[in-house]
């Protein structure tokens, strides 16, 4: 009978113990995301409401396991242009971000040059760049090499190891990061390491809208997941881009309109994703968008 009692009572310690486990993991899962740094920086938070709940812990981590990003650092950012050589026959063509954007900002091409901001969108043919157009408007022999020769510097096989990647190499010396292309462009531009110009010749230039008082200073968002914050300062990106590269079509300008955005469209690349999984650094530098999350290192969330 006293035994019985004692073992009872162990029991119920061995209960107590797990439970205590269970509940500090639970609260582990849920904080885990966050770590306390310096304050926001930036306009107050604004605070908006979903109607989905949030990712779970699981769900979010199985998503960025799966998420495939735009190829090896030496290559990222890279895309393949197919949509003209693949009738005709030839080798795809192979346009390196990392080598024309250390020379020109993202709007000399996205909105001067129209060149779409969608992979495969762009129909280029010979006779267009031949005429000045997309590709020759600066391989003309005058701000680049000419289209007249050099083919294969263009045409040429997808990522083949015998390729040395140049642009790689000159870039070695920029500020670096541990994702995407590896090279931290924010800090290059702001500390003119590079200059990329802003424009093309004159004829092309056009004034751009200057950015409103009250978006001199980032934003700052709450997102489904409570203590989650998105952090996005409109300044750092006009050092690259025109408003029209962002709006209307990937975000409304009206601060309300834009339908909450959730983690996995942007995961498929759709929003903040439509540039941050192909171009500019990619989602698993978490800590640049939301200041409070550690960068994911490719352990399980
Ligand atoms: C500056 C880069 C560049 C150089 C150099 C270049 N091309 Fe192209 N070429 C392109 C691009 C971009 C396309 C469109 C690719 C696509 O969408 O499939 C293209 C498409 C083509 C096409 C198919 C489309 C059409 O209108 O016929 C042919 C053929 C072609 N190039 C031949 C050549 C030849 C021959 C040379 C060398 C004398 C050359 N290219 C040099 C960039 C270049
Ligand atoms: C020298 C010209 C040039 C510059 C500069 C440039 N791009 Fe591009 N970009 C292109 C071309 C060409 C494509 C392919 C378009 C196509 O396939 O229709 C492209 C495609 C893209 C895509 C589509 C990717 C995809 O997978 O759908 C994004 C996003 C993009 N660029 C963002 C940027 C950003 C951000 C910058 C500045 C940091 C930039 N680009 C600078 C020429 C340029
Ligand atoms: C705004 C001007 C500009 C446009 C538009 C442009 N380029 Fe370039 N490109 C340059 C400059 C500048 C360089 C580097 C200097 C040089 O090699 O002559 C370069 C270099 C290159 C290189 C060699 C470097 C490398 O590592 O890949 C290739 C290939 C290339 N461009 C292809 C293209 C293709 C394809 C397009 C069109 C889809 C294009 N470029 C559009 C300016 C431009
Ligand atoms: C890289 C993409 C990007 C660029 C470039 C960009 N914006 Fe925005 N903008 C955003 C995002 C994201 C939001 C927030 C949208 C939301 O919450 O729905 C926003 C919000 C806004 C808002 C509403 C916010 C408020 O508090 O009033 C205005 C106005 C605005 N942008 C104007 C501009 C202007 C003007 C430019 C060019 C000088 C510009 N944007 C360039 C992405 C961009
Ligand atoms: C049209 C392309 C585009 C879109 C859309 C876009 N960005 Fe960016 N963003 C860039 C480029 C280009 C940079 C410069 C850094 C780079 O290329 O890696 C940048 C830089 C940033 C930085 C600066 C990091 C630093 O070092 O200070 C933050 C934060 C950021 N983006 C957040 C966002 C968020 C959040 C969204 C969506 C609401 C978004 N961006 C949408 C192109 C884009
Ligand atoms: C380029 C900017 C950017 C980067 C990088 C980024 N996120 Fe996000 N994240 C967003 C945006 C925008 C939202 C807002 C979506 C919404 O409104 O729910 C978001 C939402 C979230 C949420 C809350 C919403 C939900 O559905 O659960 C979590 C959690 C989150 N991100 C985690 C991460 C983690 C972990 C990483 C790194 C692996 C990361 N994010 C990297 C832009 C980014």
């Amino acid at each position: 009978m006293h035994n019985d009692k004692i073992s009872l009572c162990w029991k119920w310690i061995f209960a107590g113990i797990i439970f205590t486990f269970l509940a500090g993991c639970t609260i582990y899962a849920v904080t885990d995301f966050t770590r306390d740094t310096a304050p926001l920086q930036g306009n107050q938070i604004i605070k908006k409401t979903y109607s989905k709940a949030p990712l779970s812990r699981r769900e979010l981590g199985r998503l960025i396991e799966l998420t495939v990003y735009n190829g090896k650092p030496e290559y990222y950012g890279d895309m393949v242009l197919d949509r003209q050589s693949k009738k005709h026959k030839c080798k795809p063509v192979i346009f390196s971000h990392r080598a024309h954007r250390q020379h020109f900002t993202c709007n000399v091409c996205h909105t001067q040059l129209e060149f779409s901001l969608s992979k495969g969108q762009t129909d280029i043919t010979r006779e267009d760049y031949l005429d000045g157009r997309y590709c020759g408007a600066c391989h003309n022999g005058k701000v680049a090499f000419s289209t007249e020769f050099a083919c294969d510097v263009c045409h040429r096989k997808v990522n083949p190891s015998k390729f040395n990647y140049p642009a790689y190499k000159e870039t070695a010396n920029l500020p670096t990061t541990k994702y995407g292309d590896q090279t931290d462009w924010v800090t290059a531009i702001e500390q003119g390491l590079i200059q990329p110009k802003t424009f093309l010749p004159e004829e092309y230039m056009l004034p751009s809208m200057p950015l409103p008082e009250h978006l001199q200073q980032p934003l700052n968002w709450t997102t489904a997941a409570p203590r989650i914050i998105v952090h996005f300062p409109h300044r750092k990106h006009m050092l690259w881009l025109d408003c029209s590269n962002c709006h209307p079509d990937l975000f409304s300008i009206k601060q309300t309109g834009t339908v909450a955005f959730d983690k996995e469209s942007n995961l498929y690349g759709q929003f903040c994703g439509a540039c941050h999984m192909t171009v500019a650094f990619p989602m698993n530098g978490c800590n640049r968008c939301h200041p409070h999350v550690k960068n994911y290192t490719g352990k399980k969330i």
